[in-house]
């Protein structure tokens, strides 16, 4: 019973160690010359998924209004 106590104990400390490690050190996840590739890229895969998408609203999300006709939602 000790002993598993204290393999648990040893797992949470290391555990803790490998979270703090792996935030600070987020190059390991990502790499270092990540790049945002666009949109675009996606749709030679998931072609249904990017036609979708496309369709929906969501693109639409981030673009800036220029006029109050573009506001589609009844607020
Ligand atoms: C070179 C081909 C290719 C490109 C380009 C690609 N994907 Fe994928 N993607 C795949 C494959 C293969 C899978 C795994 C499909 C499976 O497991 O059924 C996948 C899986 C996914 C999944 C998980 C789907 C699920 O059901 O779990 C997501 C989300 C996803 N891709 C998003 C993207 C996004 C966003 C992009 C563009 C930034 C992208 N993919 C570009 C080939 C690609």
């Amino acid at each position: 019973m000790k002993f598993a106590k204290y393999i648990s104990l040893l797992l949470f400390i290391l555990s803790i160690f490998i979270f703090i490690f792996l935030h600070f050190n987020t190059s390991l996840i990502k790499g270092n010359d990540a790049v945002y590739i666009g949109s675009e890229r996606c749709a030679e895969c998931h072609q249904r998924e990017h036609q979708s998408w496309h369709d929906s609203q969501h693109p639409k999300i981030f673009k800036r209004f220029t006029n109050d006709a573009q506001i589609v939602a009844d607020y």
